[in-house]
């Protein structure tokens, strides 16, 4: 199951991920009244649908001015929004995310994702935030960085730190960096989570971490422990047809699969032959206890290293 921006964002918080001030609006005057409630000068008005691309289809909108806040609004919602990820028939804006405009220095990105074939969460990390990663991972693989968690052990604090030192990232930020993966990964854990994916996560000019976009899949079969992710599921983003379909089969109502999921479960699984490839760090889990995986006594370094970002 697949959740909205605002939805993310709002767990981010729970988990103490620093995430924008934003709330969402379903009108023009909830738009404004929103804003009107945010401290930046810059108002940042974003379309939740459930596809992802929605900044190149015009669907992320900044107002420099507060009382642009409720026309800008009123020119996205109920635009259809055609993206990569939607199909050419598009989806339409049923609601917004209003938040904080931020001074942003650098863009990442960072995921955790779940790696079926050697059973453990794979971290992805890159200094190339903002773009598509796979993209990314075409063009420049060697920006990517990819670690390899043995959930019987967790996350551990020096592996963030290695993975944040390999991506250059400047001193005043790797404490942030690491709390930020060792929250991210609790949440994944906590919330039976596929994937979590922030893109970007930005350094502000004060050298502060933000989640600046939030994404969340969940584990359908996993849906039943959690009723309060169950809630947040969206019927507008589901194709009728299948939600008729499966409301049908009794065993099946608490863990429909969205529609416009499918995007994130075919990303899922490109990411899944990504982090089986030949790279250590990618290949086998950090701190395995099966015997068929030795144990290490040092986590390996991450797979690849790129240049230094400066803010
Ligand atoms: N609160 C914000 N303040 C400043 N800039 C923002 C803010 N939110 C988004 N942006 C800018 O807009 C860009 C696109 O935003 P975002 O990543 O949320 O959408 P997207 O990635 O295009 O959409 P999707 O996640 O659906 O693919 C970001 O890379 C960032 O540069
Ligand atoms: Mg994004």
């Amino acid at each position: 199951m697949n959740i909205h921006e605002y939805q993310a964002k709002a767990l981010f918080a729970k988990y103490q991920i620093p995430v924008p001030n934003g709330k969402v609006a379903f009108n023009p005057q909830e738009a404004q009244a929103a804003a009107d409630t945010l401290a930046t000068p810059i108002t940042v008005v974003k379309a939740q649908i459930h596809a992802g691309g929605r900044g190149k289809a015009g669907g992320v909108k900044l107002a420099k001015k507060k009382s642009d806040v409720a026309a800008t609004a009123q020119e996205l919602l109920g635009k259809i929004l055609v993206t990569h990820q939607t199909g050419p028939q598009g989806q339409e804006v049923k609601k917004l995310l209003v938040e904080e405009g931020v001074e942003i220095a650098h863009e990442l990105y960072v995921s955790w994702v779940a790696d079926r074939g050697t059973a453990s969460i794979v971290l992805i990390a890159s200094t190339e935030g903002g773009m598509d990663i796979e993209e990314v991972a075409a063009q420049t693989p060697e920006k990517i960085v990819k670690l390899s968690v043995d959930p019987v052990i967790g996350f551990q604090a020096h592996q963030g730190r290695t993975v944040g030192f390999e991506l250059g990232l400047p001193k005043e930020v790797i404490g942030q960096w690491v709390a930020m993966l060792g929250n991210l990964y609790r949440l994944f854990i906590e919330k039976d989570a596929s994937l979590v994916e922030i893109n970007p996560l930005v350094v502000t000019k004060q050298s502060k971490l933000i989640a600046l976009d939030a994404k969340m899949n969940f584990d359908d079969n996993a849906l039943f422990r959690h009723d309060d992710i169950r809630e947040l599921r969206d019927l507008d983003e589901e194709d009728p047809l299948e939600t008729r379909a499966t409301a049908a089969r009794p065993q099946l109502r608490q863990a429909r699969r969205p529609r416009s999921a499918a995007w994130s479960t075919a990303r899922a699984s490109r990411w899944r032959r990504w982090t089986s490839s030949s790279s250590p760090a990618a290949s086998r889990p950090t701190s395995s206890t099966s015997a068929a995986a030795p144990r290490r006594r040092r986590s390996p370094r991450p797979s690849r290293s790129c240049s230094p970002i400066r803010t």
